[in-house]
C-alpha cells in the first residue's frame, strides 16, 4: 500500500521528522522563508495531511488546493490564528496544535523580556559596544525594579499562570484579567483578579499579554488602552503581533506616554529592519523566539508529528483545535 503523501512547509527539528519520514511520502519545503503562496497551492495539491508553521495561512483556498485528499492539518505552534478552523471544520480536516509543552519555555522568555526592559539590559549592552562608557555613574541607565513591583497578566490560561509563578518567586505582587479563567480551576498562584482591562492597566507596573489573537482581541491594546497605563509602564507581548495597534504604541513609546515595551510578536510580523519601532530606545524587539529553546522546539515538532499521523491513520489528533469534526464519535 502507498504511503500517505505529505507537505511539511518547512524543516523542523528531526524528532518530528523521525516519526514522519517512515510513515509517509513527505515533501519538505527545506528553504529559510516560507513557500510563497502559489508554491503552497502547488505543493499542496492531492496531499493527505499538512504540516505547517504558524507563517503559513490556511485558509479554505489551500484546503481546496489540497483537495478531498486532505484529511489532517496539524500546526507546528500552540497558535493556530493562521489557519481558518472553521474552513478546515466546514471540510471535516481536523486541525492540530501543540498546547502545553512550550508554556514554561514561553513564559522564560516573557519574563526575560520583563527583567531586560526594567533594568535597560539591551541599552546597556549598546552603550557599551557603542563606546560611551566612560565610568561608573550615578545616573547612568536608571531602570525600575521588579521585586516590590505589580505585574498584571492580561490572559490567565498556561502561559499566564507560569508567568504568575515566576513573578511570585521575584516577589512581585500579581493581578490579571481573564474573563474566561475560572480561578477554581486553574492555578492562579496567589494573583488577584481586576475586573476590567482598564483596572489592570492603571495598576499594573507590568503589563503581560497571555491572550490568542482573535476578533476580540484585535487591537485589545490600541491608544485607548495605553492611554490608561502609568506612565512607568512596561508592556510585554508574547502573544501575537496583533493584540497592540503597533502606530499607537509608537506614538505611546514616542509621547513617553508609557516607558518601556518589549515585544517577541509583532505587526507587521517580520519587522523591516528600517521599522520605526526599531529607532525607539524604549523598545526592544525580539524575533518570536518565546518558545525557541532545543528542548522545546524537538517536542514540538514531534507533537505536531503525532497530530499528523493520528490524522492520517483516521485517529483522533492527541490535541485538536475543532474536536466537532468528530461529532458524537
Ligand atoms: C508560537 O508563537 C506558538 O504559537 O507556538
Amino acid at each position: 500500500m502507498s504511503k500517505p503523501k505529505v507537505f511539511v512547509t518547512r524543516a523542523i527539528p528531526k524528532g518530528g521528522m523521525e516519526l514522519i519520514r517512515p510513515a509517509c511520502d513527505a515533501e519538505v519545503w527545506a528553504e529559510d522563508l516560507p513557500p510563497p503562496r502559489p508554491v503552497l497551492l502547488e505543493k499542496v495539491r492531492g496531499v493527505d495531511g499538512l504540516l505547517c508553521l504558524l507563517t503559513d495561512l490556511i485558509d479554505g483556498e489551500v484546503m481546496d488546493a489540497a483537495g478531498p485528499s486532505l484529511r489532517v492539518i496539524s500546526n507546528h505552534a500552540v497558535g493556530y490564528d493562521n489557519i481558518d478552523v472553521a474552513a478546515a471544520t466546514e471540510r471535516g480536516i481536523p486541525v492540530g496544535n501543540t498546547p502545553g509543552i512550550l508554556t514554561e519555555t514561553t513564559a522564560d522568555f516573557a519574563f526575560a523580556l520583563l527583567m531586560a526592559a526594567a533594568r535597560r539590559v539591551a541599552e546597556g549592552a549598546d552603550y557599551v559596544r557603542a563606546g560611551k562608557w566612560r565610568t561608573w555613574g550615578p545616573m547612568i541607565l536608571l531602570g525600575y525594579d521588579v521585586h516590590g513591583a505589580t505585574l498584571g497578566l492580561v490572559g490567565m490560561g498556561r502561559i499566564g499562570q507560569a508567568m504568575a509563578r515566576r513573578a511570585a518567586g521575584f516577589g512581585m505582587k500579581v493581578i490579571y484579567y481573564d474573563p474566561y479563567f475560572d480561578a477554581s480551576r486553574g492555578a492562579a498562584a496567589g494573583a488577584e483578579e481586576r475586573d476590567t482591562l482598564d483596572a489592570l492597566l492603571a495598576e499594573a507596573d507590568f503589563i503581560s499579554l497571555h491572550v490568542p489573537l482573535t476578533k476580540e482581541t484585535h487591537h485589545l491594546i490600541d491608544a485607548r488602552a495605553l492611554g490608561k497605563m502609568k506612565t512607568t509602564a512596561v508592556l510585554i507581548n508574547t502573544s501575537r503581533g496583533p493584540i497592540v495597534d503597533t502606530e499607537a504604541l509608537y506614538d505611546a513609546l514616542t509621547a513617553r506616554r508609557i516607558a518601556y515595551a518589549a515585544l517577541d510578536v509583532t505587526d507587521p510580523e517580520p519587522l523591516p529592519a528600517d521599522h520605526k519601532l526599531l529607532a525607539l530606545p524604549n523598545c526592544l524587539v525580539a524575533p518570536h523566539i518565546a518558545s525557541a529553546s532545543w528542548a522545546t522546539r524537538t517536542r514540538m515538532a514531534v507533537m505536531a508529528a503525532e497530530n499528523l499521523l493520528a490524522g492520517l491513520r483516521g485517529e483522533r489528533l492527541p490535541n485538536c483545535v475543532n474536536p466537532e469534526v468528530y461529532g458524537s464519535r
